[in-house]
């Protein structure tokens, strides 16, 4: 399977949100990636249910949530009514991580578990069964803009070996830093999803730089 481009919406114009979305749809972009976060599990605010219920009305590709909020469980079935397709919760924000991941299933909506960078992949194990989509955190989560960490290469590489050892087809998703300088590497060491924020929305052409990040 080819790899997968996820625009974060983080660092689009949000005074342009409709024209943002069209550019999306009209690119080779497969996902629509969108941060929410809550000031308390990570050190910004983004935005919310009601911000994700007006992009649902232009975007025509799946709806990628990322949660960076406390508590993730109490919203579950919210973002199942404003679109969102794959929903992805913090493992260090998940106190009761396999219910939450069984409610996610239960609303219909992929099953998604992100991994701050310090946080190893092994720990995953006994659930990796119950999820669709490992999102590894390949910067400290909160904000675009930032430099990827060299370290995510060899959590990749050991988490696609033990998807491959259960024969499992959950995706794994790069979060954070993307670019063309290690889209490629990463992909190699068993990228599925690359998530690219400002390089895309603050590129020249960011029709052009998906495509280019497709084509790595
Ligand atoms: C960071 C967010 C990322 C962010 C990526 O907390 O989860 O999705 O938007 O932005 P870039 O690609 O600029 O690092
Ligand atoms: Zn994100």
């Amino acid at each position: 399977m080819k790899h997968l481009i996820a625009p974060s919406l983080l660092a689009s114009d949000f005074a342009n949100l409709q024209s943002e979305c069209e550019m999306i749809n009209k690119s080779e972009a497969d996902w629509f990636h969108l941060d929410v976060m809550d000031g308390v599990f990570v050190p910004n605010i983004s935005f919310g249910i009601p911000v994700i219920d007006f992009i649902n009305k232009h975007a025509k590709k799946v709806l990628d949530v990322h949660l960076m909020i406390v508590q993730p469980e109490r919203y579950i079935k919210q973002f199942k009514e404003v679109g969102a397709d794959v929903l992805t919760v913090h493992y260090e924000a998940s106190t009761h991580l396999h219910r939450t991941l069984q409610s996610i299933a239960l609303e219909g909506m992929k099953r998604g578990v992100a991994l701050n960078p310090h946080t190893p992949v092994s720990l995953l194990e006994p659930v990796l069964e119950d999820i669709d989509v490992v999102c590894l955190m390949s910067v400290n989560p909160g904000f675009g803009g930032q430099n990827f960490i060299p370290n995510t290469y060899k959590k990749v590489e050991e988490l696609r070996k033990m998807i491959d050892a259960k024969g499992l087809s959950t995706l794994i998703e790069i979060d954070g830093g993307v670019t063309m300088d290690n889209a490629r590497s990463l992909v190699d060491a068993g990228a599925n999803v690359l998530v690219a924020g400002s390089f895309v929305f603050k590129s020249t052409d960011p029709i052009q730089t998906i495509q280019n990040l497709k084509n790595a």
